[in-house]
């Protein structure tokens, strides 16, 4: 299908207004880097408090991701991105109007329910409303609001250190996606999917003809129609056999995406950089924005090159980088008399990392668990491995400074180094090669049951007996 250049600028954006939420899940986490530094000025906190401040919004996130599938399901994917707008909206305004500490967290609760919601409704919305040929580039496109949100709210971070009530200023611009994403989803259609799955085909047809500006999709109409014939299953299903494998595989990239430290840098990058002798908070927030800008400019790096180059390739040479350099940040901790050539080390090591990340687990992990699970448990399972995500996001962010009280940043930075050699063992022996496959053919591999590394393969339309004879 010739994409028309006027549908193609209606669906760049519909995805874009739906991105919003991936630039708020992306602002929202990552304004607290610096933020933290000016709300322990205002009020006396404990190791723990500040913990919480940071993670509160995971917990939400955990929550919010779990609850998803039903949601969406019920109020549809453009309502419920409405809802959580209103969400968004209320969290940051508890938070910015704080006069207690809990109320700072109530705010970042709430925040965090929308930021999981989002998380798994904004791909999902896209998908359902991008034509085929275009989808993967706009799944992506999602991680890329991500990171440009964590790049603005490090900006937002550094433009208000010096003013009076940095913080609530912090805080409070994330008011400005969130009302753009509202005011934006009035002019949104809902999912022509969704549409049809209520039973409202009338509707869904002409959604879509205003989506692919033409008269003519009733063959895709059929499609959906078709795919969606499949039976009803329940929650259960995604632990049967045949799906296990994939499912274990979701759960165990989104538990290495967390594990292998990124939250630590993306939430925490200013102490460091202070442990590191930057001295002032303005200093260290400003080679926080370094982080930001090698975070996004990587991320478009993997957007063009994960369909060209291959996922494994990208994954595994990522996994190695962010090993050396995990590994190079806990030896200069260790070496260093806290001189200028830690804050540099510090620096360069940090960057290598976050490009790493960037074009292997970051983009990786959101696009893995759009492709890997078969059509009829999709929501489900892909809800499963979100919520893994925001779990062991949780758990590390909620335990880095304790673990840098206790053992010290050169060994825990060790520790998530060591991670890293894990992870690259687990995915060199476990992740499929998914680029250049129809998720049509990974679902049939896998219904084939072939060993996870293989279900990325074409699949063979030769008899067996040719293919062993040609393959000797
Ligand atoms: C991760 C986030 C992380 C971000 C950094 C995302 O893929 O899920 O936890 O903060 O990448 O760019």
């Amino acid at each position: 299908m010739d994409i028309a250049k006027k549908s193609r600028s209606a669906i760049y954006l519909v995805s874009g207004i739906a991105a919003l939420a991936g630039l708020l899940f992306g602002f929202d986490t990552g304004i607290i880097s610096g933020a933290l530094l000016f709300v322990e000025k205002d009020f006396v906190l404990s190791t723990a408090a500040k913990e919480f401040i940071v993670s509160s919004v995971l917990l939400g996130a955990m929550f919010g991701s779990l609850a998803s599938g039903r949601l969406t399901d019920r109020y549809g994917r453009r309502g419920i991105l409405l809802i959580i707008s209103g969400l968004f909206i209320t969290g940051t305004l508890i938070a910015t109007l704080a006069h207690q500490v809990a109320s700072i967290i109530l705010g970042r609760l709430i925040i965090g329910v929308a930021i999981g919601i989002g998380s798994y409704t904004a791909p999902l919305y896209i998908a359902e409303t991008a034509p085929f040929e275009l989808r993967g580039g706009l799944v992506s496109f999602n991680q890329l609001a991500i990171t440009i949100g964590i790049m603005c709210s490090y900006f937002i971070d550094f433009a208000f250190t010096d003013t009076a009530g940095s913080w609530r200023w912090m805080f409070a611009i994330g008011i400005i996606p969130a009302v753009l994403l509202f005011v934006g989803l009035f002019f949104l259609p809902e999912s022509p999917r969704w549409l049809v799955k209520q039973g409202d085909v009338a509707k869904a047809k002409a959604t879509l003809q205003k989506l692919r500006n033409s008269a003519d999709v009733n063959l895709e109409l059929r499609e959906i129609e078709n795919s969606l014939n499949t039976r009803k299953v329940s929650f259960k299903e995604i632990f049967s056999a045949w799906i296990r494998p994939v499912l274990f595989l979701g759960i165990m990239l989104g538990f290495l995406q967390q594990v292998t430290g990124i939250n630590t840098i993306i939430y925490y990058a200013p102490t460091i950089f202070q442990m590191a002798g930057f001295e002032s908070a303005s200093s260290s927030i400003f080679a926080t924005i370094g982080v930001g800008i090698v975070n996004v400019l990587s991320t478009v790096f993997a957007v063009y090159f994960l369909d060209k180059v291959g996922r494994r390739p990208l994954l595994l040479w990522g996994l190695v980088g962010m090993g050396l350099s995990l590994a190079a940040l806990s030896l200069a901790f260790r070496f260093s008399d806290g001189g200028g050539a830690l804050q540099w080390a510090a620096v360069v090591s940090t960057f290598i990392y976050i490009i790493c990340f960037a074009f292997s687990l970051g983009a990786m992990l959101w696009l893995m668990v759009s492709e890997i699970f078969p059509l009829e448990v999709r929501g489900a399972a892909m809800g499963v491995a979100v919520f893994s995500c925001w779990f062991w996001n949780f758990v590390v962010s909620s335990t880095f400074l304790t673990l840098l009280n206790a053992i010290g940043p050169s060994n825990a930075f060790l520790l998530y180094a060591s991670m890293c050699a894990f992870a690259f063992v687990y995915c060199f022996l476990q992740v499929p090669e998914t680029s250049g496959v129809s998720l049509e053919q990974i679902e049939a591999n896998i219904r084939k049951r072939l060993p996870l590394r293989e279900i990325g393969q074409p699949i063979l339309t030769s008899s067996p007996s040719t293919a062993s004879e040609m393959s000797g």
